[in-house]
């Protein structure tokens, strides 16, 4: 890895977050502050992801999650979204070589079932190739909201109940839901709750993202545009997130 200005040893390795969440946002007002169009915003974004993995590679961070296209985008210019996806769709032919070179597994988090289906192939088939790979998973959550996750896993825990209890003792299986019972029905039941969430832009809200998993995460909010987004930023967030004292309610 190049030369940063804050060098991987002013940071802690026995206090770095296990799960980064971020919501890349800023890409449009990049773009148009500099009098380009939207989508050159969302492609130079794209570009930054490349410093992102070579960051959580360096340091072991084992669990990305991005959050690419949200349930409320479909708002956005048909043009918008269509160009979004048709990026999405090169970023996966570029990079999928680069993931298993690097041992990065790829997941999704979202209902991809309105995607056309030349792009659901091709992430299921991304996904496949790099199940076994173990350095980083990056969890790309497209068509995700975390209002329609926890409802769809609600609907999903009680169907399975029902499938497979008798009428007589339903009732009290379904009380007897526990949390981590009620995770695996959620889409990053494979992944632990989220440490650090990052979001970019100046916003400071969380736009239905990651509201279950980051029950207890740091907040990092940063005026930068995602394009403009460095491995320095990456560093700072991390920094700024080893001074936290984490209580999750204790003393
Ligand atoms: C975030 O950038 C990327 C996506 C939501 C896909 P925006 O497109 O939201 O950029 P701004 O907020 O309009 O600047
Ligand atoms: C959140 O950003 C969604 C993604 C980054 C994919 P938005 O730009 O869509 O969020 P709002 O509309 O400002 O809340
Ligand atoms: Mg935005």
């Amino acid at each position: 890895m190049p030369e940063h200005s804050l060098p991987i040893q002013s940071l802690d390795p026995e206090k770095l977050p296990r799960h980064v969440a971020i919501i890349l946002d800023g890409n449009g007002r990049w773009a148009t502050s500099r009098g380009l169009p939207r989508i050159e915003g969302h492609r130079k974004g794209a570009e930054q992801l490349h410093d992102l993995f070579d960051v959580f590679l360096a340091l072991n961070i084992p669990f990305l999650s991005l959050y690419i296209f949200s349930t409320e985008n479909w708002k956005r210019p048909r043009q918008e979204i269509d160009a979004l996806f048709q990026l999405l769709s090169f970023f996966i032919d570029e990079n999928l070589k680069i993931f298993k070179k690097n041992k990065i597994r790829m997941i999704v988090s979202g209902d991809i079932s309105p995607l056309s289906n030349a792009i659901q192939n091709k992430l299921n088939s991304a996904i496949a190739e790099t199940a076994k790979n173990y350095l980083l998973t990056v969890n790309f959550c497209l068509n995700y909201g975390s209002r329609a996750e926890i409802l769809r896993a609600a609907k999903d825990a009680i169907l399975s109940i029902h499938k497979n209890q008798t009428a007589q003792d339903l009732t009290e299986r379904i009380e007897s839901i526990s949390e981590s019972e009620f995770e695996q029905y959620l889409y990053t039941k494979d992944l632990p709750d989220v440490d650090l969430l990052i979001r970019t832009a100046g916003e400071q809200r969380l736009s239905n993202y990651l509201l279950w998993q980051s029950a207890y995460a740091e907040l990092f909010f940063t005026p930068v545009f995602w394009p403009d987004f460095s491995k320095d930023d990456i560093f700072q967030a991390l920094l700024d997130y080893q001074k936290r004292i984490r209580k999750f309610g204790s003393i």
